[in-house]
């Protein structure tokens, strides 16, 4: 079998054109145009890309946005300031913290400081904890887009067993709770791996819809996959590639062209899921703006 190739850019796109149809739709009817705070602390320079990509995606759809940058030596309760005050400034319906944080300031503080009113990258604790219960919650961005990948290529989770694996709080977890949920996109039967998982092989090789977000290059090899497998990768790993101007390139958690021989379907990287998360954040932050208006009316 050789796979076909869910591009996650064209998936975005699409997205992105619906966002900015509801952005316009909301000026039309006199509301406000969503804002975007973006806080990016220290120099990782992964994180500079996304920020910048997030940037020129809200522009793109009508949004206004701003990025609010801190050196790497900044104090935590510095930053703390920082989003109390963005908390209180109505220009800005959503905010994001990109992680990772700088050594020194812990990211849980971080983000349990933003109003989960504002929370449009879905990882505050009540955001989580309310997506975990069934309510109505911003959808953390990268497990949404791994849902809308999916659902938009025809691949309903429902019923089918999904093995992610690795356990983080931006994908692993979140994700297995959004696939489980009674709801439509959901109804899966979900099993999570990790590093203390025994006999990984054996349990990959179950899934019907295989999720790599281990953020190890290479990981999942054509061994762990079933023939006719659904296999997302959300890992975005830099490689060091001296024939490349920039001196690497990217490569997901799968082992992509010996997977992609026996997958049903595969997401690439880049092109799959990354541009998905900008997307969804996107969506995000048109819901926050709307919910404002509702709330001023
Ligand atoms: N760093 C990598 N992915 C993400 C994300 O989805 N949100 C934030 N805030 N930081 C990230």
């Amino acid at each position: 079998m050789t796979a076909r190739i869910l591009n996650g850019n064209d998936i975005a796109a699409a997205l992105r054109a619906e966002v900015a149809q509801g952005v316009a739709d909301l000026a039309a009817s006199g509301g406000p145009a969503p804002g975007l705070a973006a806080v990016l602390v220290g120099d990782d320079p992964a994180s500079a890309v996304y920020v910048r990509n997030k940037g020129r995606a809200c522009a793109e759809a009508g949004m206004f946005s701003e990025t609010f940058q801190r050196d790497g030596a900044t104090a935590q309760s510095d930053l703390l300031a920082l989003i109390d005050r963005l908390n209180d400034d109505a220009r800005f319906h959503g905010i994001l913290v990109q992680l990772p944080l700088p050594d020194g300031i812990s990211e849980s503080a971080a983000i349990e400081r933003i109003a989960p009113s504002k929370d449009v990258d879905g990882l505050h604790p009540i955001s989580q904890g309310r997506m975990l219960q069934g309510q109505p919650a911003y959808l953390p961005c990268t497990p949404a887009g791994v849902q809308q990948v999916l659902l938009r290529s025809g691949y309903d989770p429902g019923g089918q067993h999904v093995v992610i694996v690795g356990r983080s709080n931006i994908v692993g977890k979140p994700l297995s709770a959004l696939l489980m949920q009674r709801a439509p996109g959901g109804n899966a039967t979900v099993t999570v791996c990790h590093t203390r998982t025994r006999n990984l092989p054996a349990i990959t090789r179950q899934a019907d819809i295989l999720v790599a977000a281990m953020g190890v290059p290479g990981a999942i090899t054509a061994d762990m996959v079933r023939d006719g497998a659904v296999v997302i990768d959300v890992g975005i790993n830099r490689v060091d590639d001296a024939a490349r101007r920039r001196g690497y390139r990217l490569v997901g958690d799968v082992d992509f062209d010996a997977v992609a021989a026996k997958a049903a379907a595969i997401t690439p990287v880049p092109g799959g899921i990354g541009p998905m998360t900008i997307a969804m954040l996107l969506s995000n932050t048109l819901d926050a703006a709307r919910r404002s208006a509702a709330v001023a009316a």
